[in-house]
């Protein structure tokens, strides 16, 4: 990620034990030739990488064998997103573990930055936060159809590309996602409490329902530039994602009753209460957009338009990329 992660290794912290004796120019699994680190996280590295063979820069995400239930993970990250395949979700191309014992995942490279990077800057224009939000339900809606529940939606996790001139978000790291057969609980409590459902925060079964409150999360900080609901710590946060109201953020412009209430319906609390699924959530935000972008003529009889199949038709494509390249 160009802003983030500039290419200068100094500016990363180091984690301890971890990638020794790993730096620019190595050979990773006798085929990739490491850059530079494009990204950290909790599991490891990601690095921009150079298959030979092919000429090809990929995105190499290692774990080393120091963390051997780290490597376990990437490996299952790595099925997880292999039997995927869609334009909002990162592309895998290859796995494995070296005769080092690192475990590696070689994935598409991409170009751009997260949302988080981009709200370090502003917050989105509502219209823009929600044509993005939209294509990246596409793909999650995708992931739950293939029975995949992401577990771990939030600003960082997904990234803003350019794809053939037009910017569109790309869902990444399925670290610590799980498959919805059986009865949904994870093994580990792991994610960002601010982002975390009730469900999640509690242990109780992940489904889709956990997913759309990560996703209205994301896109209520999109478009206020905090998360609903935060602490001083961990603590706190935690216990106001189970307990605190939804409050209504009074600065935002054309945040309007409509899109309130779909909001409002994506993070109730109980999942019972919830949107049911991410292909709903699209749906209401698809509609949302239409009526933004083609009013029903007042007034009223003739027939209200129907939703669009495409929400995000080419004139908010061109008003996402210009918004986000003027900041
Ligand atoms: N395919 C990719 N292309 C470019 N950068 C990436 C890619 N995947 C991850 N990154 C960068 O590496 C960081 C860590 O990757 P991520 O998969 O989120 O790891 P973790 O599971 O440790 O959080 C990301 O926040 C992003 O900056
Ligand atoms: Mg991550």
């Amino acid at each position: 990620m160009p802003d983030r992660d500039n290419g200068s290794d100094a500016t990363l912290p180091r984690l301890p034990g971890q990638f020794r004796g790993l730096s620019t120019g190595d050979l990773v699994a006798d085929r990739y030739r490491l850059v530079r680190v494009l990204g950290r996280g909790g599991m490891g590295e990601v690095w921009e990488a150079h298959h030979a063979a092919l000429d090809r820069r990929v995105a190499l995400k290692l774990v080393h064998v120091d963390a051997a239930p780290m490597r376990a993970r990437l490996l299952h990250e790595a099925r997880l997103l292999a039997s995927l395949r869609h334009p909002a979700i990162v592309a895998v191309h290859d796995a494995g573990v070296t005769a080092d014992g690192i475990a590696y995942l070689a994935m598409d490279i991409l170009v751009g930055e997260s949302l988080a990077t981009r709200l370090e800057r502003a917050r989105l224009e509502v219209p823009i936060a929600v044509a993005l939000f939209i294509e990246l339900l596409d793909g999650l809606a995708a992931a739950h159809a293939a029975g995949i529940v992401h577990r771990d939606i939030k600003p960082d996790n997904i990234v803003l590309v350019d794809r053939a001139g037009q910017l569109a978000p790309t869902l990444i790291d399925f670290g610590i996602a799980v498959p919805l057969v059986g009865d949904g609980v994870a093994p580990d409590r792991a994610g960002t409490p601010q982002y975390m459902a009730p469900e999640q925060l509690r242990g109780l079964a992940c489904d889709a329902r956990t997913d759309v409150w990560a996703t209205c999360v994301s896109l209520y900080e999109a478009v206020t530039g905090r998360a609903p609901f935060m602490g001083p710590d961990l603590a706190t946060t935690a216990s106001n994602v189970l307990d605190a109201p939804l409050a209504y953020p009074t600065d935002v412009e054309a945040l309007d009753g409509k899109l309130w209430a779909i909001l409002t319906r994506g993070l109730r609390k109980d999942p019972a209460d919830r949107t049911a699924s991410a292909a709903e959530l699209r749906q209401a935000l698809a509609a949302w957009l239409a009526r933004r972008t083609n009013p029903p003529a007042p007034p009223a009889p003739p027939a209200v338009p129907e939703p669009r199949n495409d929400p995000a038709p080419d004139v908010f494509q061109a008003l996402i990329k210009r918004k986000l390249t003027e900041v």
